[in-house]
Parts: C-alpha cells; sequence; structure tokens
C-alpha cells in the first residue's frame, strides 16, 4: 500500500486532462466523426517551424539561471538582468513555487473571477494556502472601477480572518482573450501598494496578441513596463512566462519567472531543485528568442492565422446568435454564453449540473469543451472553445456545436432557430 498522501494524489486527478485517452482526432479525410476537441489551450497552426538547436555543450551541465532575451518582448521600464530570471520546468509548476514562497498554509492569494482554472489546483493542492476570488457582478473585470472590487473582497476576507499577501493577474487573459489596460494596471499596482501585497502577474499568452478588423481593443502592456514610482515597489512585482503558448512548444517544459526580488529568486531557485527544467530546453528557449528576426516572422504569421480563426469563430457565433465575451484580441480562445441552452435542463437540475449535462452532450455529439465552473464564472452557462485548432476541425466543432443544440432544441420555441439552420445551411461561417 502506498502512504496516505500518496494515494490522495492517486485519487486527485490532476493529471486528468492531459491523459484522458484521447478518441480519434477529427479528420475531414480520413476520420470524419473523429473527436473536435476544443478543450486543450494549444496552438496547432500550421507556423513556419524553428529547428529545435541546441548549444549542444553548455546544454549538458547544471543551470537554472540565465538570460534568454525573453525581457526585448516586454519592453520592461527598469533593465532585466540574468539575476532577475528564474527558469522552471513550465509555468503550472512556477505557479505552485510562487505560492510557496508569497503564502503560507492558511494565507490567501487574491483573484479576480472568472479566470484560469489551473490556478486553483497549481497554487494550492500542496501548499495549502488558499485563493480568494473577487466577484465582479455587472462591474468590467478589466476596468479600473472593478479595483474597487477586489479592495471590497481583500477587506472581506480580512474581517474572516484570511490574510491576504498577493493578488495573482492572467494577463492576456485566459479565458477572457483580454489584456488589461495601462490604468488599470496602474490601479491594480497602487491597490496592491496600499494593502502590501504582492502581484504576480502571468504573461503567458503575451505574444499571441492579434489586431481585429474594424475593432477597437485593448494592446498588451507587461506590468513590466510599468514605471512604479509612487505605485509600488517594483520588488513586489513578479511575472511568470513560458515557451507552451506563443511558441506552440508546450513539451519542453519551460517557464521563468522574472522578479527583481532576491529572496523570490532565490527561494524559487532553492524549489527548483526539487523541479528542475532540463537545460536543453533552456537552451532550444535562448536560441529561438535570441533570434529576434525569427521570433518577429514567427509572431506575425501567428496573429494572421489567430485573426483568420478568430474571425471565423465569431463569424459563425454570430450568424448562429450565440452570444460571447466581445472585447478578445489575445490568447486561443472564445467564452461563449450558452446559458439560453440551459433551460431545459433546469426544471430538474441547478444550473451547474445543467451546465455538465450540456458538457457531457457536447462530449457525446464528438466535441470537447471546458465549461465555466471551472474557470470560477459567477453563472453558469459559460464554455470555453478554443479556436486554434485545425481549420476544418473549427468548422466541424463548431458545426456539431449548433447541431447539437438544433437536436436538443427541436420543437422549443427558440427565437434565433431560424439563423441556426442558415448557419448549418450555409456552410457554417466561411
Ligand atoms: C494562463 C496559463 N498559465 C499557465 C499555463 C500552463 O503553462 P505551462 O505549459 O508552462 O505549464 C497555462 C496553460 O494552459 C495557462 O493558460
Amino acid at each position: 500500500m502506498i502512504s496516505t498522501r500518496g494515494q490522495e494524489y492517486a485519487r486527485s486527478g490532476l493529471m486528468d486532462s492531459y491523459s484522458r485517452p484521447s478518441k480519434e482526432a477529427y479528420n475531414k479525410t480520413t476520420n470524419p466523426t473523429g473527436e473536435v476537441n476544443f478543450s486543450m489551450a494549444e496552438n496547432v497552426k500550421n507556423l513556419p517551424r524553428f529547428k529545435p538547436t541546441t548549444r549542444t555543450n553548455s546544454a549538458l551541465v547544471y543551470a537554472s539561471r540565465g538570460s534568454p532575451q525573453v525581457h526585448q518582448y516586454f519592453s520592461p521600464i527598469s533593465p532585466v538582468i540574468p539575476e532577475h530570471i528564474t527558469f522552471t520546468a513550465g509555468v503550472t509548476g512556477l505557479n505552485e513555487m510562487v505560492t510557496f514562497n508569497l503564502a503560507d498554509e492558511g494565507e490567501g492569494l487574491l483573484l479576480g473571477r472568472r479566470v484560469y482554472g489551473a490556478f486553483y489546483s497549481d497554487m494550492t493542492t500542496r501548499t495549502k494556502s488558499r485563493l480568494v476570488y473577487a466577484s465582479f457582478g455587472d462591474t468590467d473585470q478589466f476596468s479600473v472601477t472593478g479595483v474597487k472590487k477586489y479592495e471590497e473582497c481583500l477587506l472581506q476576507a480580512r474581517k474572516e480572518g484570511i490574510k491576504i499577501k498577493a493578488l495573482v493577474l492572467c494577463n492576456p487573459h485566459n479565458p477572457l482573450g483580454r489584456c488589461y489596460s495601462v490604468d488599470t494596471l496602474k490601479a491594480l499596482l497602487a491597490f496592491c501598494g496600499k494593502y502590501d501585497l504582492h502581484l504576480v502577474s502571468d504573461e503567458i499568452y503575451a505574444l499571441s496578441v492579434f489586431e481585429v478588423e474594424g475593432a477597437t481593443r485593448t494592446p498588451f502592456t507587461s506590468v513590466l513596463s510599468i514605471d512604479t514610482d509612487g505605485l509600488i515597489d517594483p520588488k513586489r512585482i513578479h511575472v511568470m512566462y513560458g515557451m507552451s503558448k506563443d511558441f506552440g512548444v508546450a513539451g519542453i517544459r519551460l517557464g521563468c519567472l522574472i522578479s527583481q526580488n532576491e529572496g523570490m529568486t532565490k527561494a524559487t531557485q532553492a524549489i527548483g531543485r526539487f523541479n528542475w527544467p532540463s537545460e536543453i530546453s533552456i537552451s532550444i528557449a535562448t536560441t529561438i528568442l535570441e533570434d529576434t528576426a525569427f521570433v518577429t516572422k514567427y509572431t506575425n504569421e501567428s496573429r494572421k492565422l489567430l485573426v483568420e480563426r478568430y474571425t471565423l469563430a465569431t463569424e459563425t457565433l454570430d450568424k448562429a446568435g450565440i452570444n460571447y465575451s466581445r472585447e478578445g484580441n489575445a490568447g486561443f480562445f472564445l467564452w461563449i454564453d450558452l446559458s439560453q441552452f440551459l433551460a431545459t435542463y433546469k426544471a430538474e437540475q441547478d444550473g451547474w449540473e445543467a451546465e455538465k449535462t450540456l458538457k457531457a452532450k457536447f462530449s457525446q455529439a464528438g466535441v470537447e469543451l471546458s465549461s465555466g465552473r471551472g474557470y470560477m464564472e459567477e453563472k453558469p452557462g459559460w464554455f470555453r472553445v478554443i479556436f486554434t485548432v485545425d481549420r476544418d476541425a473549427l468548422i466541424e466543432g463548431l458545426r456539431r456545436y449548433v447541431l447539437s443544440f438544433l437536436v436538443d432544441f427541436w420543437g422549443n420555441k427558440l427565437t434565433n432557430m431560424p439563423r441556426i439552420i442558415m448557419v448549418l445551411k450555409d456552410g457554417h461561417g466561411k
């Protein structure tokens, strides 16, 4: 028998989403009934590929520090020197390390809901720290006025005896695909300064930001590029970045912490002993990031494809009259409001159960997607669609989406039924 804690981890399901036996994937010609997976935040577009060359000799020695040219893409206000950068085996592990180093057991980190759901498992499972989520109701979670909601939540937590140590942001945001404006970032930094909080900013989608034709969207600003004078001690700012998303190389498992706080970097390196990235991965990342001509070509190409897929997905949803979070211009996802389709299940179930049922229905229809509960969404009925899947799979996945509604709601007085039928007939948003 393994230990009690071993048994707990064995039951935890922490790696289930990565090891779920995948059904045969959809392929327009060879497997037209295969599964379309809209749930994994990966970028599987056909982009120019780099050769994974490494500086072999130096890649075979111990190291966890160094300076891939990551900082140049963040326009930092103060120079980022090698001592500010700590490599880790992915941002998932880094989320835990940062929590270990900022909050003791029972102490809290503050986040705004909705937000990347895995922060919960990554930041609490072993640290035994807590996450406290601010709700925004009708207030825009990215606005300067939204900062008030964080403050109310912090004060409430204090009343309940929870000590909040840091604010965690995801910028660009998963799952909403939005960026924080400079004004909001400044207001958040001032808020952290006022309450002696650290600010942790997960910027893993920093280079996956695109322009949406005819729309004004907030461009990405790294918290590293903001003048912190009079707002917060820069030693309280910690940025996380990784190669998994922007460069589509999740398999090299590389992340890094950028922090001017010596205690923080030392502690992260110490814990890193148990979570050490391969120097070969560091070397691959360094080679990529130092090749600025390649990075420019790659990210330009990537942005073009992001816009193309985003447009295809949003046009299809618009035609079908399906609502989604409108302000996105980053990342690989759309946050879709399917609450109107929960109606039939609600009679027997509560809203969250109805959401689960709808998710299961999609799965039966051959479409996998993540639902809002896992992202601490305030209301049931929201789902995340990854639009960076293969183009044919995107079209087919959206068609099945629409089709499974149609089957379910046939006979219901659904006001947008004619539009849904049009999408099906029309070739679903060419
Ligand atoms: C916001 C965010 N942070 C971190 C991660 C995990 O990144 P990594 O592959 O570096 O562990 C993800 C992956 O989905 C993510 O969306």
